[in-house]
């Protein structure tokens, strides 16, 4: 046991805030393993990579049966990628629905408000709408809107159950005016086509088929590590891959709403540096906990990093009830003691209470009470490192001051490292080799068999579109 929190507060939605080397990642992965040990299923979206690598050197060191329960996501992966789609249209989706969901959440990471910007939405809507449609790629994207044969050719197959995608191609896009197409195209494009230059990128959105299923992982309780490699790919890049990957996990959650709640298995995902990859959107899986059993446990460094995403800050201040608030800047101090929080002598008494009645005393550095009295956010602008103030929010308010359990570095030993390999293996059938990945896509594109659809002028060939009637 590495973490001081009880199980069932790891099962419900937690931000982690606090200044730079205060002990926040290395709180989520003592709870995080926590979390795996005990069996239960749970994500982490790592923008560095440590994280990830810690947990999956720790998951490799345990018995097969965790093993088997990894997932692997590096886009950096020498030999092979995870395939990811979020085009792909999956039973029970409607397409207009999902590519507005999908153009909110490019909008939002690029900061663009999208009531502010209809015309770069509106694009991006009706373009992802379209491939979606005619079961195409994210790296088709800028066929659509360069290339008009292209275009026309998906269009073609549009069945007539989609009229309103077809009225906006052929009656609202002005289509022979090449200024005014650039004019309308410009935005959207410029946000799509750097991500979808990079080989990397290429390589896990350039599959038709996703190979990796979120649903899947939620309802059979396993674990997903997830490395962004923002270092190597550059933010923008990583932002937006942990967005699609957010939105992918956002909407199976979502579409767990059908099974019965008994049977909906309570997943955690932990989003470190949240705010740059998360939109507003997941103000339905804030409120909604059990509804789609999905927690999030998300970490960032101080609140005006909030301040750019006005609706993000309120889901999360109105939503998330519990805080783990390790040491801030004296600003920020201030905001949480005595605005946001501002606990009561019986609150403390209340939640001193419960921690000892869940076996965890011995976790607990105990100060007295008087001392808890006084203004908050002194405490919490004197946290030592890997001390934190844990809140609960709600009708009954409560804080606590919890210091968290020294954690080792990940060793790998060397009886791990077989282990390690063995899992590695077990995770590429998640995954498709390069080779037959870049073949997928040169068969899509005749004429570039360099395969990147930035440096093809011409575009590729009028694909024939085969548009299958599910009805
Ligand atoms: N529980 C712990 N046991 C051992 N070492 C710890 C613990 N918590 C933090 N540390 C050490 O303190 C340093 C900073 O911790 P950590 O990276 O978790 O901080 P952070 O709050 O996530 O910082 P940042 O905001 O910069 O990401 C790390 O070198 C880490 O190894
Ligand atoms: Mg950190």
């Amino acid at each position: 046991m590495v973490a001081v929190l009880p199980i069932s507060l790891l099962l419900q939605h937690l931000w982690v805030v606090g200044g730079s080397g205060t002990g926040k990642t290395s709180a989520a992965r003592g709870w995080l393993m926590q979390l795996i040990e005990n069996g239960y299923g749970c994500g982490i979206i790592d923008p560095h990579g440590d994280l990830y690598q810690d947990v999956f050197t720790g998951a490799a060191g345990m018995n097969r049966r965790v093993r088997e329960r990894i997932v692997l996501f590096d886009p950096l992966h020498p030999t092979h990628s995870v395939g990811l789609n979020p085009l792909e249209l999956l039973p029970g989706d409607v397409p207009a629905r999902k590519a507005d969901f999908l153009a909110n959440v490019v909008s939002k990471i690029f900061g663009a408000d999208p009531a502010s910007t209809p015309r770069m939405q509106q694009m991006l809507r009706h373009t992802f709408w379209l491939l979606m449609i005619s079961k195409r790629t994210l790296l088709e994207f800028p066929f659509v809107l360069n290339n008009q044969a292209y275009r026309e050719a998906l269009l073609a197959c549009v069945p007539p159950s989609e009229q309103l995608l077809l009225d906006f191609w052929l009656y609202e896009f002005p289509a022979d005016n090449p200024r005014l197409v650039h004019e309308w195209t410009q935005s959207s494009l410029n946000k799509i086509r750097p991500f979808v230059s990079d080989p990397a990128m290429q390589l896990i959105f350039g599959q038709q088929r996703s190979t990796i299923n979120f649903r899947q992982i939620m309802d059979e309780g396993l674990v997903l590590l997830v490395n962004l490699h923002k270092g190597k790919l550059g933010d923008n890049t990583a932002h937006l891959l942990g967005a699609f990957i957010l939105a992918q996990i956002q909407l199976a959650a979502l579409s767990r709403e059908e099974i019965p709640q008994d049977e909906r298995r309570q997943w955690t995902l932990f989003v470190d540096e949240f705010q740059n990859v998360l939109t507003d959107d997941v103000e339905e899986i804030l409120t909604e906990t059990r509804k789609y059993g999905l927690a999030l446990m998300i970490a960032n460094q101080y609140y005006e990093q909030l301040d750019a995403h006005p609706k993000l800050q309120a889901a999360v201040l109105n939503s998330v009830r519990n805080w783990a608030v390790f040491r801030l800047g004296a600003k920020d101090s201030e905001l949480f003691g005595r605005d946001l929080f501002n606990p009561s002598l019986d609150m403390v008494k209340d939640v001193r209470t419960r921690y000892t009645s869940m076996g965890t005393e011995e976790d607990i550095v105990w100060r007295p009470l008087g001392e808890i009295e006084e203004m908050m956010w002194r405490q919490v602008k004197n946290l030592a490192d890997r001390e934190f103030w844990f809140l609960t929010k709600g009708k009954s308010q409560a804080a606590i001051k919890l210091r968290t359990r020294t954690l080792k570095k990940e060793v790998l030993r060397p009886r791990h490292v077989a282990q390690l390999e063995e899992l590695s293996a077990l995770n590429l059938s998640n995954a498709t080799p390069h080779d037959q990945v870049w073949a997928e896509i040169a068969r899509r594109y005749p004429d570039a068999p360099d395969s990147n659809p930035d440096r093809s002028d011409e575009g590729p060939d009028i694909p024939t579109v085969e548009w299958e009637d599910k009805t």
